[in-house]
């Protein structure tokens, strides 16, 4: 599924569908760290309106996704609590700000290249978050919650939608930040091959997580 490297393993869905109240809330959370985060790059860049506009529309977005999915924690009588850990995340954005720039060899991205890797992590966790929504859809699918089975194909197609624009806003950051050498299928070669090297860190991140899940709850969309 799009870029990802590993696909996530078996056991996730059952141990997904077995509490399907803490998927709902952890993803709340998710949801609002989403939209915080698009933001907090917003404010990083002010000058920048092509990507403050889009990172706003995001948030905005992740909001409503937000709010959809607390509605349906109420319906479902379920407080939210406090957020809890997001180790996949934290050790992703861990993992990649300990790679060298040029890893991947698509060759030097400057300036842009602390933009060019965050708006690639974010894009990967968009991916993450796409295949197991579908993985979730399709495991309550054509039965037993047909509502739900819908939302999560909701969500599925969003963080689709939200990996492209976050590829996109990496290949523009590329492009401006480029020498007048490069023409734009070297620019984004640059960052595809970038892309590339951050899912094989993904990979690493996602399996090694699975492995030492071992009693933990993975109820959750990053679990
Ligand atoms: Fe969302
Ligand atoms: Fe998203």
């Amino acid at each position: 599924m799009l870029c990802l490297k590993v696909p996530t393993d078996s056991a996730w869905v059952d141990e997904a569908l077995r509490d399907i109240d803490a998927v709902l809330a952890d993803h709340a959370h998710c949801e609002m760290k989403a939209a915080s985060n698009a933001l907090s790059l917003a404010a990083r860049h002010p000058g920048d309106a092509t990507l403050v506009r889009a990172l706003a529309e995001l948030a905005r977005e992740e909001i409503d996704h937000f709010e959809r999915v607390l509605e349906r924690l109420v319906e479902r009588g379920v407080r939210l609590g406090p957020p809890p850990v997001d180790a996949y995340a934290a050790e992703l954005r861990r993992a990649v700000h300990a790679l060298p720039h040029t890893a991947g060899g698509g060759g030097p991205l400057g300036d842009a290249a602390p933009l060019v890797d965050r708006l690639l992590v974010g894009a990967l966790i968009e991916a993450r978050s796409c295949e197991r929504f579908k993985l979730l859809s399709e495991a309550t699918g054509g039965g037993a919650s047909p509502d739900l089975s819908a939302f999560w194909a909701e969500l599925m197609a969003a963080e689709a939608r939200h990996y492209r624009t976050f590829v996109e806003l990496a290949e523009r950051a590329a492009a401006v930040a480029a020498d007048g050498d490069r023409g734009p299928g070297d620019r984004r070669a640059v960052v595809h091959a970038r892309l590339d090297c951050i899912a094989r860190v993904e990979a690493q991140v996602v399996s090694a997580l699975a492995n030492a899940s071992a009693g933990a709850s993975r109820a959750a969309i990053h679990g």
